[in-house]
């Protein structure tokens, strides 16, 4: 147990701000700093830290807390694990009394099995250190490899003897059970016994992004063992891909270059971090996934691929690139010699002409690719279609829309084609893309009415503008109700930021209002429509003046004539139904636009295959549509 005088002294040292910085990048804004939300996915930061105050709070998802709490939540831990890692952290001493037998079941398994790892770690280090076979095998094939002592010291590189139960044998008589052991994937059940997992093979801890150990990867010695390396099986600490190797040692450097080397193997790593560059992971040779690129994500926006295959495997693996796109991240790449990968690269040139190989060849993403592409004009038609499609896909996957069309801006120009042929491939792919209706899953439930068919929107009317007044309604309740609390006790813009987080908004002032209005929110500021009127750009000024007088100016005629939703705003339930439906009536029209592009694109279709497939685009779009006039059905108000 913990001494209330040390959990007094942890709760003095700590600082919010450093203890959140260990896994999140924080930007300041005002008094506040600002982050992506590491607890749940999105593209813009609602994530906010107020050292003043010690918490910390997500307008998202509406986590928050203070720093213990943090640690607590991001690390799976209970209240006395979070103290200790904070203990360990800030070098605080816990004089922990003996824990009790029971005491010790009581803890975790988690714990447990972290403790077990940990223990493995410095076993392995230590036979690599001290044992006479870790001396003459281990140590030896490092120093072949030019792996330095610093570099084996800072990843914690070790040497497992070539027995069936060292590892075993002295865990046990450290008092770690044999099924710990075996749930740490440290070793195997055989006939009634359990021997070591890892035998014989040097060894490459990995640790999670708070610098725990959670797996090893174990390399064999010589050329023809196979397999090349031995690594741990998923455990309930360990989800391959929820981990990059070496982003502990990386974070750092990864937030100061705000770029990130991803290399493909351990060795890639030690090597990088050897010769001066301490911003790159390891994929562990599986393709990312969601999860790593979002890890990465936290520290830095920008991620470089050094890809070390041959040609051939060339394509395929730049599709896996688009993982990196999805997730708003910017990429570059730099192809590596044939037959060398970074480590074997810097061995051969050395530190300071590998440096300079990185900045000479490394290459936005999206533009070699293009370049790709050009390569095979004039070759095989065809192929060159082909590859289009595949570039276009790339962008389409990219969540920032301004970014998005300067890329096909510049696609068009370097391919010597039509902007609006690529704008229409990458579309379809948008659509396709958007088939999947809003989640409304996450939605308060609303008590059901029963609700009036919606009617077919028909004739002439100019979309746009019906989006642009769905965006200003939303900014409205923002200005006006923004602090009223819904039915559930959530204030208004907790519940719109969170339904908003897909949406884009197109007006520029728009967009700009709402961000403005995170950033006061932020700092502890009422941003109401005074706020902006007095403190306003000037187009910021003329919009929300228009806003906020809106309502008396547009005719009732042209309300009627395109459903235009301008309910009475009272009680909490009603808020709540007019804030829901405003987001379902903008996320409805943006299908509607692109419905509309669409069957333009049917008319003017060039041949029946394209006209299919604009078909199927069409009922894809029809279901979505269908599908929100279904959520929104249930919240029309009477
Ligand atoms: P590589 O075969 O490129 O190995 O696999 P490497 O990292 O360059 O290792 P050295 O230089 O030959 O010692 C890249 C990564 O793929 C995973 C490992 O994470 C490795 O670092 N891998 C590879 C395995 O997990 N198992 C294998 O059998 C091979
Ligand atoms: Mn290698």
């Amino acid at each position: 147990m913990i001494p209330e005088s040390t959990i007094a002294d942890i709760k003095n040292r700590l600082d919010i701000e450093e203890v959140v910085a260990d896994f999140v990048s924080l930007k300041r804004k005002g008094q506040n700093l600002w982050a992506c939300c590491p607890f749940h996915n999105e593209k813009t930061p609602s994530f906010s830290v107020s050292p003043a105050k010690g918490f910390y709070k997500c307008f998202g998802c509406g986590r928050g807390g203070d720093a213990i709490d943090f640690v607590m939540e991001i690390e799976k831990l209970n209240y006395l694990e979070a103290l200790r890692y904070l203990a360990k952290k800030y070098g605080i001493e816990i004089k922990e009394e003996e824990l009790s037998e029971g005491e010790l079941r009581a803890q975790s398994e988690r714990e447990s099995l972290y403790i077990a790892l940990n223990f493995a770690k410095d076993y392995f280090r230590q036979n690599l250190l001290t044992t006479a076979e870790g001396k003459n095998i281990g140590q030896s094939y490092f120093k072949e490899r030019e792996v330095a002592d610093e570099i084996a010291d800072k990843f914690a590189l070790g040497y497992a003897q070539d027995q069936w139960d060292g590892l075993l044998k002295a865990a046990q008589a450290a008092g770690h059970t044999v099924e710990i052991l075996e749930k740490a994937g440290l070793v195997i059940p055989k006939d009634e016994r359990h021997y070591d997992r890892f035998r014989g093979r040097v060894i490459f801890p990995i640790h999670n992004v708070s610098g725990r150990v959670v797996a090893f990867g174990a390399r064999a010695l010589k050329k023809d063992d196979k397999p090349k390396y031995i690594n741990s099986p998923e455990t309930p600490v360990y989800q391959k891909s929820q981990v990059l190797y070496g982003l502990y040692q990386a974070k750092q450097a990864i937030r100061q270059q705000e770029n990130c080397y991803l290399v493909e193997g351990y060795t890639d790593v030690t090597r990088l971090h050897q010769i001066g560059i301490e911003n790159v992971v390891a994929s562990s040779g599986t393709s990312l996934t969601t999860g790593q690129v979002q890890l990465v994500g936290r520290f830095s926006k920008q991620l470089t691929v050094l890809y070390d295959g041959d040609v051939a495997g060339l394509q395929a693996s730049l599709r896996g690139i688009d993982i990196i796109l999805a997730n708003g991240l910017d990429v570059k790449v730099v192809l590596f010699p044939e037959g060398h990968d970074p480590d074997s690269y810097a061995r051969a040139v050395g530190a300071n002409e590998f440096k300079v190989f990185l900045t000479d060849n490394a290459r936005d993403f999206i533009h070699f690719r293009l370049d790709l592409v050009k390569e095979q004009v004039g070759k095989d038609p065809l192929k060159k279609a082909a590859a289009i499609k595949d570039v276009v896909a790339s962008i389409a996957q990219i969540p920032d829309h301004v970014k998005r069309l300067v890329y096909v801006k510049e696609a068009s120009e370097i391919l010597e084609m039509e902007e609006r042929v690529l704008v229409g491939e990458m579309n379809k792919v948008l659509l396709k893309a958007r088939q999947t209706p809003p989640a409304a899953s996450e939605v308060p439930p609303l008590p059901a009415t029963v609700a009036p068919a919606e009617e077919e929107i028909t004739g002439t009317f100019d979309i746009n503008n019906l989006i642009a007044f769905q965006e200003r309604e939303s900014i409205r309740l923002l200005l006006q109700y923004g602090f009223d609390k819904l039915a559930e006790g959530k204030p208004l813009y907790e519940f719109l930021f969170h339904e908003l987080d897909d949406v884009v908004f197109t007006n520029p002032v728009h967009a700009e209002i709402l961000r403005e209005y995170k950033t006061l929110l932020g700092s502890g500021k009422v941003a109401d429509a005074q706020y902006f009127i007095d403190h306003g750009s000037p187009e910021v000024r003329k919009a929300v003046i228009d806003i906020v007088h809106t309502r008396h100016q547009i005719s009732n005629n042209w309300l009627d004539k395109y459903k235009i939703a301008i309910p009475v705003e009272s009680d909490s339930y009603r808020l709540q139904k007019v804030v829901y439906s405003n987001i379902m009536r903008l996320k409805q029209r943006v299908v509607r636009k692109l419905l509309a592009d669409n069957l333009e694109k049917i008319k003017a279709a060039a041949d029946t295959a394209e006209q299919a497939e604009l078909q199927m685009v069409h009922r894809a779009l029809k279901q979505a549509e269908k599908e929100i006039a279904a959520h929104l059905g249930n919240v029309i108000l009477k």
